[in-house]
C-alpha cells in the first residue's frame, strides 16, 4: 500500500475485532493498534496505586503524566507502563472490568484518544476499539462494526482465556461481557457505537477468514 490509510474496527468484546485486525495488519503490511490495551494499562496503573477505577478525581491526578508507551517488535504490539512490558498482565481477567470502568472517565478517554490520534497520524494503520470510527478517527478511510451473539462472544473469550491457562467459568464470563457491553455502550462520553458510515458485520456464524475476506474485499474495492 503506498497511500496512507486508516481502518477503524469497532465492536463489543469477543466480536473478533482484534484477531481480524491483526490479520489485516499482516496482509496489508500496516500497523495494528489495539486501543483496548491502552485502557487496560491505565486500569492496571490505578490498581497498582490502589485507586478505585471509577474515582475520577483520583484518576485525574495521574492520567496526564501516565508513562504509557506502545512499541512494536516484529509487528507485534507491546504495551509498556512505567517502562515495564505489561502486555501479559493487562490480559488478566480482573483487568477487563477495571478497564471498562476506567474507560468511562472523560479525562482518561481524552488522554488515550490524544495518544491514539498521534500514532494513527504517523502511519497507515488498523485500529480496533469501541469509538474509533465514531470519535477517534471520524475521517478513517474504512470503518467496520463487528458484533456477534453474546453467547458466541462469551464462548470465544472462554476458549482464549483457557488457552492462556486462566481458570474461568463460562456463565460468569458471559455475565461479565454483558455488563461490559452495557457499561461501554451507556457511558456519557464517546460510548461504544456503530459509526453511521461503518459497515456492519455479524460474525456469529463466520470464520476469521470469512470476516477478513469480507473486509479485504471492501478495502481492495
Ligand atoms: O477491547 P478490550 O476488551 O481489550 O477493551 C477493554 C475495555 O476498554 C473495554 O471494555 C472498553 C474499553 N475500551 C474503550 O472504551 N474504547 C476503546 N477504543 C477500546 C477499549
Amino acid at each position: 500500500m503506498n497511500k496512507k490509510i486508516t481502518i477503524a474496527i469497532d465492536g463489543p468484546s469477543g466480536s473478533g475485532k482484534s484477531t481480524v485486525a491483526k490479520r489485516l495488519s499482516k496482509l496489508l503490511n500496516i500497523l495494528y493498534l489495539d486501543t483496548g490495551a491502552m485502557y487496560r494499562a491505565t486500569a492496571l496503573k490505578a490498581i497498582s496505586l490502589g485507586i478505585d477505577t471509577l474515582n475520577e478525581e483520583k484518576v485525574s491526578e495521574f492520567i496526564d503524566n501516565i508513562d504509557l508507551t506502545i512499541k512494536y517488535s516484529e509487528g507485534v504490539q507491546h504495551t509498556f507502563l512505567d517502562g515495564k512490558d505489561v502486555s501479559d498482565a493487562i490480559r488478566e481477567p480482573q483487568v477487563s472490568m477495571a478497564a471498562s470502568n476506567i474507560s468511562s472517565l472523560k479525562c482518561v478517554r481524552l488522554k488515550m484518544v490524544e495518544l491514539q490520534r498521534k500514532i494513527a497520524g504517523q502511519t497507515s494503520c488498523v485500529l480496533d476499539g469501541r469509538d474509533i470510527g465514531s470519535f477517534v478517527l471520524p475521517g478513517a478511510d474504512f470503518k467496520f462494526y463487528l458484533t456477534a451473539a453474546v453467547s458466541v462472544r462469551a464462548e470465544r473469550r472462554y476458549k482464549e482465556l483457557k488457552e492462556k491457562g486462566f481458570n474461568v467459568d463460562l456463565q460468569a464470563l458471559q455475565k461479565e461481557i454483558e455488563q461490559r457491553d452495557y457499561n461501554d455502550s451507556h457511558r456519557d462520553f464517546a460510548p461504544l457505537t456503530q459509526a453511521k458510515d461503518a459497515i456492519y458485520i455479524d460474525t456469529s456464524d463466520l470464520s476469521i477468514d470469512e470476516v477478513t475476506d469480507k473486509i479485504l474485499s471492501v478495502i481492495r474495492g
